[in-house]
């Protein structure tokens, strides 16, 4: 039996007065989830402290996150941020042999290219790849680049700017076969397709719960393939401990699975919405959920082409994840003036982000032509 679509769209109250095309920015508050935000005031009301509880909200995410990625918990962090568990995870590398070299697609969102730039302090020699004409980058472009010296390679699931998706299991076959190592950002996929992290291979993967994951911001998770659960991180505290109630202030004893790329006291407020969020996505079911995106992100493409559009993502299915990005001559000013219609998305690039989740419909791309069609001028 199918998903029942209106349904779950009624769970989403902002959907009653906006066009919402923003999940790429900030996944809409679902009413269980605004129901498990109040569960977490009732419980300090009612209980003041609950560690056991809120400790066992933390396992919840790590459970729920490891069954989507298909992976086990044991292979997943729960930090604050993606950058959190990129900076963990850099904090683990060895820069000071022969193979020192980082490879960052030029289609990484900022903050993670910022945390590898910054560990050249440390050794580590950062280049970039670069992408073609069309805005994508090439299996051949990442052939070039990695070389015996290729330590690590950060590549984005689907870029944040323009919606180009990347094959990251060709591209980690190739990194494998020469000896380098490939952290995933999938914080622009994970929630709205299918992000098996076996079936691609890459050795580390990282993401946040405030997208498409239906959760919030300040919680996150980091992903790492038992084969190098022996990396230690040297960012550590507490929380990365093999024990947690050691207490113990004269070692460090890193935990021996994920748990060791953690730092401090968990995100508990936060872990709260995130298990929430995660539920019902596992719920409804991602490869629904990815089925469901495709069909609307595909019926929006098409009609924008039709409309005279041109679009900076490409028409082909396995390019694309839920974004659609729309090329205009001004990119800020058509969003404000789309936004000031109800119809939200936002601007990076000179693209206008159009962002699907499954809980979009028809009407929101009538919407979003609509508003289009009444700027025509501010079009590229
Ligand atoms: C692809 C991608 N990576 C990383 C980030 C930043 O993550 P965080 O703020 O959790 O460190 C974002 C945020 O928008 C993103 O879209």
């Amino acid at each position: 039996m199918g998903a029942d679509w209106a349904a779950f769209r009624a769970l989403f109250p902002t959907l009653e007065h906006k066009a919402y095309l923003a999940s790429g920015s900030y996944g809409l508050l679902a009413k269980p989830v605004e129901a498990a935000f109040r569960q977490y005031l009732d419980d300090r009301l009612e209980r003041g402290v609950d560690w056991g509880g809120w400790g066992a909200r933390t396992e919840a995410v790590r459970a729920g996150m490891a069954a989507l990625l298909n992976t086990d918990a044991d292979e997943i962090a729960v930090t604050t941020s993606a950058s959190d568990g990129i900076n963990s995870l850099a904090s683990a590398i060895d820069f000071s042999g022969p193979r020192n070299k980082v490879l960052l697609s030029n289609l990484e969102f900022p903050t993670g290219a910022q945390i590898w730039h910054a560990q050249a302090a440390r050794g580590a020699v950062v280049e970039h790849v670069a992408e073609a004409q069309d805005g994508g980058i090439p299996l051949e472009h990442f052939a070039a680049a990695i070389d015996e010296t290729t330590k690590l390679i950060q590549i984005t699931h689907v870029c944040y700017r323009n919606g180009q998706r990347l094959d990251v299991g060709a591209i980690t076959r190739l990194a494998h076969e020469r000896g380098a190592m490939v952290l995933l950002d999938a914080f622009q996929s994970v929630g709205a397709m299918e992000v098996d992290v076996a079936a691609l291979g890459v050795d580390f993967a990282v993401g946040g719960m405030l997208k498409y994951l239906l959760g919030t911001a300040g919680i996150g998770w980091l992903y790492v393939a038992r084969r190098r659960l022996g990396l230690t991180p040297t960012a550590s505290g507490w929380f990365a401990q093999a024990d947690i109630d050691a207490m113990d202030i004269f070692a460090n004893d890193p935990a021996p699975n994920a748990r060791r790329f953690q730092t401090g006291t968990p995100p508990v407020v936060n872990s709260y919405a995130a298990e929430a969020g995660i539920a019902l996505i596992r719920e409804v079911g991602i490869g629904a959920i990815e089925a469901r995106i495709r069909a609307l992100t595909g019926e929006a493409m098409d009609r924008l082409t039709a409309a005279g559009c041109r679009l900076a993502t490409p028409r082909d299915d396995a390019r694309r994840g839920p974004q659609v990005a729309i090329r205009s001559a001004d990119a800020p000013r058509l969003t404000g003036q789309l936004i000031e219609r109800g119809v939200i998305v936002s601007s990076r690039d000179g693209n206008v982000r159009c962002m699907f989740h499954a809980y979009n419909d028809g009407s929101d791309i009538d919407a979003l032509l609509d508003g289009l069609m009444a700027h025509r001028e501010l079009l590229a």
